[in-house]
């Protein structure tokens, strides 16, 4: 496996990826969070995946220990536990192996084909989850504050999801440090989302992902 793809990428972007006995040895460090499937990963320099799909093939292995009986729960369980893997990644062709090597993964788990409601639906959420864009800048790469969209699992096949700025995310220490105007402020107050989509099935996502947003009053 090459770790480079140019010596100009390199120069460039610094795109050296990490080999797999290197990703694993780093996620050890946070085994239990890698083994949970609803913990939530975001990678902001993630090249073509390759931490993204290790955390993804734990989470899905304590799916199937969880649910692997009932092949209902186990398709949404693996969806969340697509639902909460981020990423962003500056160049064009990598951010684009990278959801399709996520989708693989997933493809292989639950033996998806791609006329398949839950393909579809993944492939929707890696859409939004794996950003092209500068995670300095916290830019898209049209030039867009770069949003995430918080996901959540309510049961009976229903997905929530909100969306936060990630600028205002990554404020959160200062709000909350000593002498900070914001100090007294809950974390509900400072982190409204800035978009709350109405509960989705699998069906939903595949057909409407991002289409029938409404804004969020607080
Ligand atoms: C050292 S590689 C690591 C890739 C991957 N995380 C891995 O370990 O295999 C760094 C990656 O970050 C990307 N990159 C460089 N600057 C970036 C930026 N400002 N925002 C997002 N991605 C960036 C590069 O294109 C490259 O794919």
């Amino acid at each position: 496996m090459s770790l480079i793809k140019s010596k100009k990428r390199v120069v460039d972007h610094g795109e050296v990826f990490t080999p797999p006995w290197m990703v694993d040895a780093m996620l050890n460090l946070v085994k239990e969070e890698t083994e949970r499937i609803d913990s939530r990963f975001l990678e902001p320099a993630c090249g073509s995946g390759n931490f993204l799909v290790r955390v993804l093939q734990r989470k899905l292995a304590a799916v199937q220990v969880k649910y692997g009986k009932s092949d209902f729960e186990k398709r949404h369980y693996a969806l969340l536990a697509v639902m909460c893997i981020y990423g962003i990644e500056l160049l064009d062709d990598n951010i684009d192996e990278c959801r399709a090597n996520l989708v693989e993964v997933l493809v292989e788990y639950l033996r998806l084909d791609d006329a398949d409601d839950l393909y579809q639906a993944v492939s929707a959420v890696l859409a939004i989850n794996l950003v092209h864009g500068d995670a300095l800048k916290m830019e898209t790469y049209d030039g867009k504050p770069i949003t995430f969209a918080e996901w959540g699992y309510l049961g009976k096949g229903r997905f929530q999801r909100r969306d936060f700025r990630l600028d205002v995310l990554t404020g959160s220490s200062s709000f909350s440090a000593e002498g900070s105007l914001f100090a007294h402020l809950g974390k509900h107050e400072i982190f409204k989302p800035i978009r709350t989509y109405p509960p989705m099935t699998v069906r939903d996502l595949a057909d409407a992902v991002g289409v029938s947003a409404s804004e969020d009053t607080g």
